[in-house]
């Protein structure tokens, strides 16, 4: 399979605080690759620094064979007044196909569902592909075609988290980042929305990469996996070898 996310020997810094430190890792195209990690680990950093949030102060960020984030301090040093070529927008690189839904879900919850759909559109310009996209996702969700004209707040919080992955599909992704889908949600939930990621996956192709506290289910969702701690990646591999892992499950499964 071939490489669809690169990323190699990133730092990101927030001031003082080395929030990444020397991080390589890849997702091959078709994938199911998550992160894990406790609170605080750098698991959103991460994220954020993939679509262009968080500069890097050191190495790269490629995505198929486009450069979309590079180590920019010392260049932004040298030239202050030279806008930097090397880094995408945050919007460049939600148009080369990459859409992130964020920690905490973040739905626009004064919008209706469908408003929110239509805000997850804002780069596709043909209304017919927007209208049919629309409904392709309220077909994939039917809470939310029952629910298009409630303010999104209305929501339960797994009907958000569904709201949230279905705006980031509105953009017809290559790959989907998926910052903790399961965060503060009840277990049966969780196991509908793995399934849902599953079949976005499966049948639409979309490359996922996902970040979570929840070792296990994140593990059993996957075929890679990697486990950072305090910024750094320290433990990789197939997501069945990592569930039987020693160290694994002495630190995030409990046992
Ligand atoms: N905007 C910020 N400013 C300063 N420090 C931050 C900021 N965001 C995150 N951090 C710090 O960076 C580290 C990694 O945070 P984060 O990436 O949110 O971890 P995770 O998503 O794994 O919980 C933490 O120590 C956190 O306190
Ligand atoms: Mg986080």
């Amino acid at each position: 399979m071939s490489e669809l996310l690169t990323i190699n020997s990133i730092d990101v810094k927030y001031g003082n605080i080395q929030a990444l430190r020397d991080v390589s890792m890849k997702v091959d195209e078709g994938d199911i690759v998550c992160l894990i990690g406790a609170n605080g680990a750098g698991k959103s950093t991460l994220l954020k620094a993939i679509v262009g949030l968080e500069p890097l102060t050191n190495g790269v960020i490629t995505f198929e064979d486009t450069k979309i984030a590079q180590m920019r301090a010392e260049s932004k040093q040298r030239f202050r007044f030279r806008r930097n070529h090397d880094i995408l927008t945050t919007d460049k690189i939600a148009e080369m196909g990459i859409a992130l839904v964020p920690e905490g879900r973040r739905v626009f919850t004064d919008m209706t569902v469908e408003e929110n759909l239509d805000m997850g559109a804002f780069m596709v310009r043909d209304e017919k592909v927007v209208a049919r996209k629309k409904e392709e996702m309220f077909e994939f969700f039917p809470i939310l075609k029952s629910r298009r004209k409630q303010k999104t707040r209305s929501l339960s919080g797994g009907e958000q988290q569904m709201m949230a992955i279905a705006r980031a599909l509105m953009s017809s992704p290559r790959l989907l980042l998926l910052d903790e889908p399961g965060l503060g949600l009840a277990p049966l939930i969780i196991q509908d929305i793995f399934q849902k990621i599953a079949l976005i996956n499966r049948e639409d192709k979309v490359t996922v990469f996902l970040v979570e506290q929840n070792a296990k289910i994140a593990l059993k969702a996957s075929t890679q996996g990697y486990v950072m701690e305090n910024g750094k990646i320290v433990l990789s591999g197939d997501s069945k070898e990592l569930l039987e892992n020693s160290k694994v499950r002495a630190a995030y499964l409990g046992e």
